[in-house]
């Protein structure tokens, strides 16, 4: 049975993401700050539900350590933050965007650091991270939303490094962009629902060889410019 295990995955694309893995018979560790409050993850067969705050790096280490000899095939670094209404350049959070840049640019790399022998282990062997299109660079035309767009383009800097560095040990490593997805960070006038969403980027997964390690993509398949 494949093992996949998924951060923030009490609800939004984490939570779709565990539903669908494990309805397509996937052993489903989910990973979430709260699990007494997450009774759709543990109510589901196959799911396994580990409490992990992502910012508590020696949480991810201890995790690490229980988890010492289970094989993961798929690691998918899904949490993540906005950062607040105080984006804007002339009103910026600055506490807010260390915690930003904690949440979503660094814990996944210290995933991907404490999880790198589960993943040696699995099949797979592939490391994706949910980042998002306001990470690109060369898309962003609206400006704005600095504390978000800053850790988005900082973590896919990372995982390109990432990629590079692990391509001997032939782990994968893939960026995400899920679209504009109706959840409680993207809102209800986002385009798609979670469902879409999720299914796409299994798909992507699904198809993953390694010579696409170190890409960045649209849930629809499509190469998104950094
Ligand atoms: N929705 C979109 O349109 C969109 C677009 C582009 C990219 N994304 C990215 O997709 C990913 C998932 O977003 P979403 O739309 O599903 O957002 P969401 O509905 O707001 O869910 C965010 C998830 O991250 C978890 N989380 C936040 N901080 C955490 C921490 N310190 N430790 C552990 N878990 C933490 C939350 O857990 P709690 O319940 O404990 O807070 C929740 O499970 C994020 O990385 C986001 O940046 C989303």
């Amino acid at each position: 049975m494949a093992t996949v295990l998924i951060t923030g995955a009490n609800r939004g694309l984490g939570l779709e993401f565990c539903k669908q893995y494990a309805a397509e018979g996937w052993q489903v560790l989910a990973c979430c700050r709260n699990p007494e409050t997450a009774s759709q993850l543990t109510d589901t067969p196959q799911v396994r539900v580990f409490p992990l705050n992502v910012s508590d790096f020696t949480q991810i280490d201890n995790l690490a350590a229980e988890l010492q000899d289970t094989a993961i095939d798929v690691l998918i670094n899904n949490a993540g933050i906005y950062g607040g209404p105080h984006h804007g350049f002339g009103q910026l959070d600055y506490a807010a965007w260390t915690k930003t840049l904690t949440v979503n640019t660094q814990a996944p790399v210290k995933m991907a650091e404490a999880f790198l022998p589960h993943l040696k282990r699995g099949n797979n062997k592939l490391l994706a991270s949910i980042s998002s299109q306001m990470g690109s660079i060369a898309d962003n035309s609206s400006g704005g939303s600095i504390l978000y767009r800053t850790s988005k383009a900082a973590l896919n800097a990372a995982m390109k490094s990432i990629a590079i560095d692990l391509k001997d040990q032939r782990i994968g490593v893939l960026v995400l962009h899920p679209g504009w997805v109706k959840t409680d960070m993207g809102g209800p006038d986002a385009l798609i629902e979670a469902q879409e969403s999720v299914a796409g980027m299994r798909e992507v997964i699904a198809r993953f060889t390694l010579a696409q390690s170190g890409s960045f993509l649209k849930y629809d398949g499509s190469t998104l410019p950094w």
